[in-house]
Parts: structure tokens; sequence; C-alpha cells
């Protein structure tokens, strides 16, 4: 996977963006995907009556991780003030709800498990690989604060598995704002709806916590090269499953998911990968 998006300003590049949501109605109503996102964030918050400081947390865990991870784009750790005192950019979610325009590139070698130890001596396996797909419009879901192309791709990847929630020891998550981070592990089972935020704050979600998510830093303190997001996130939990992960390493990782959206939800891949 790889992208280059720093070659244009921001307008151009949001609007190029933009064209992975609904054009007819989103994109020429001058929607952009900051925009979408924080219909999203104000539709959970008036729903769950999560708080401000709980959502500003998914970024102050994030960039907690990325200040590990030597190959982030932002390295530097954050508090909440650096969150609730950043830039509006659109209500709720301000500079540092955002993952930022990246350079990026990332690869992995797919192979026969029979043949892997032909390229590598720790392979890694895949134990499970789905994918799910949803109107692309916000305007025709069901519910806009729940990805439904999340949760099943989520179903069918662990029944693909045989594995449970339980079994998973970090999970890479698409936070392209810090919200999309609050619905996914709802969607993906790993709390119940409406709970991500205190989940959150709890810190359940770091390094240490009952699921470790987005270690590498995830798209927001790690980047976001979109086209590279996918793999990247792929190539975080074969180092954790390594071993690799250095300053950010889950202690005796055996199982690690991956959860990669197109849009605001139209397309939702998820990845099981595991120690052979
Ligand atoms: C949030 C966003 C609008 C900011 O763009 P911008 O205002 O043009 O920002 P600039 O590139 O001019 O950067 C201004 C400063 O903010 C910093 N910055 C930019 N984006 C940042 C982010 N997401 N988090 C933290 N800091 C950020 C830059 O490093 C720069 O800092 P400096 O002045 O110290 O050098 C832009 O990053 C964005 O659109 N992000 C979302 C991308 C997206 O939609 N991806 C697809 C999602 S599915």
């Amino acid at each position: 996977g790889v992208e280059k998006m720093t070659d244009v300003g921001s307008d151009e590049s949001t609007d190029t963006l933009t064209g992975a949501a609904d054009r007819e109605w989103e994109g020429f109503m001058g929607a952009t995907f900051p925009g979408l996102y924080a219909m999203i964030a104000q539709d959970y918050m008036h729903k769950y009556h999560m708080t401000r400081e709980q959502l500003a947390q998914v970024a102050v865990k994030n960039h907690f991780n990325g200040a590990r991870n030597p190959i982030a784009q932002f390295q530097s750790e954050i508090t909440l003030d650096t969150v609730l005192k950043s830039t509006m950019v659109a209500e709720p979610l301000r500079l540092f709800d955002c993952s930022p325009v990246t350079d990026g590139a990332a690869a992995v070698i797919v192979a026969p498990l029979d043949r892997a130890r032909e390229f590598t001596d720790t392979p890694i396996k895949v134990l499970a690989t789905a994918q799910a797909s949803d109107s692309i419009a916000l305007h025709d879901r069901r519910d806009i604060s729940t990805l439904d192309a999340t949760v099943a791709a989520g179903q069918r990847a662990f029944k693909m598995a045989h594995l449970t929630q339980k079994d998973i020891n970090m999970v890479e998550v698409h936070d392209c704002f810090s919200i999309a981070e609050i619905c996914a592990i709802e969607d993906l089972g790993f709390c119940k709806k409406g709970t991500a935020g205190k989940f959150t704050a709890d810190g359940e979600t770091a390094l240490g916590g009952k699921i470790p998510v987005n270690t590498s830093g995830g798209l927001k303190a790690c980047g976001h090269p979109v086209g590279a997001t996918g793999i990247k996130q792929v190539c975080e939990i074969v180092q954790q499953l390594r071993g690799t992960a250095g300053k950010r390493q889950v202690d005796g990782a055996k199982v690690g998911m991956t959860h990669n959206v197109g849009g605001t939800g139209a397309t939702v891949a998820v990845h099981i990968l595991g120690r052979v």
C-alpha cells in the first residue's frame, strides 16, 4: 500500500478524499470527512452522553503509543488540554481528533503457510479475513453512529477464526477521527454500545489495559496515508506477534486483529492474525 498526500494542499486533499464519500448528496453539499465524522460524533454524544474529555482520551492514548513508535508521524505525547484547546475543525471534532494528511507506504508478503518458512523464520498465520459493505451515504444508514459493515465484518472474522473478543490480545482500528475509534471498538464487540468513552477513559484500551487498541499510535499519531493504512495495520500486528514492537510491546501477544474502513463505513475489512 502506498500514498503520497502532501504534494497538494489541504483543500485539494480534502476534495480528493471526499471522493470516497457520497458525491451526489454529501460531497455536492460541501460535506467533508471531518464534517461527516463530526455528525457521527454529534449523534453519538447526544444518544450516549459521552463527554468531550472521554472522546479526547482516544487521541491522548494514541499519541502516547505513537511516542513509542519510531515510524510514527507524530512521536510526541499530548495531554487532554492539547486536544480540548486545539483548533476546531468540525464541531465537536478539533485538530487533535483528526488523523493527519500523510505520505507513507507499507508492504506484506503473503504466502501459503506450508511455504512461508522459505521467506521468514517467523511466519504469522492469517486466521480470518472478512469484508462487508454498507450504503455509501450516511443518510441511507439505519443508525449513523453504528457502522453495520464493521459489525458484519467483525462477526464474520470471529466466526472464520473460531475465536471471540476475549482471544484478541490487541487490535488496530481505523481511528481516522477519535469518534471512529469509539464506534469501532463497540461495533467489533470489545465493549457494549454507548460505553466506549468510559472504557477508553478508564484505560482499558491503553497498553496494559483489557484490550490495547492502536498500539502503533493509530491513524491519529502514526499517520493516515489512506492507501497504505490497512497494510500498515497488519505490519503493526505482525510486529506485536513477533515480539518486536519495542516499547509498545503487548506482553505474550498471540492473536491480533486489524480493522480498516473505506469512507464513513461503506466498506470495512477485518483480519485476524496469529502466531504459528
Ligand atoms: C485536520 C486537518 C483539516 C488539518 O489540516 P490543516 O489545517 O491544513 O493543517 P496543516 O497541514 O496546515 O498543519 C498545520 C499544523 O497542524 C499540524 N497538524 C495537521 N494535522 C494535524 C493533526 N491531525 N493532528 C495534529 N496536528 C496536526 C501540522 O503539523 C502543522 O503544525 P506546525 O504548524 O507546527 O507545522 C487535516 O489534517 C485533515 O483534513 N485531516 C483529515 C484527513 C482525512 O479526512 N482523512 C481521511 C479520513 S477517512
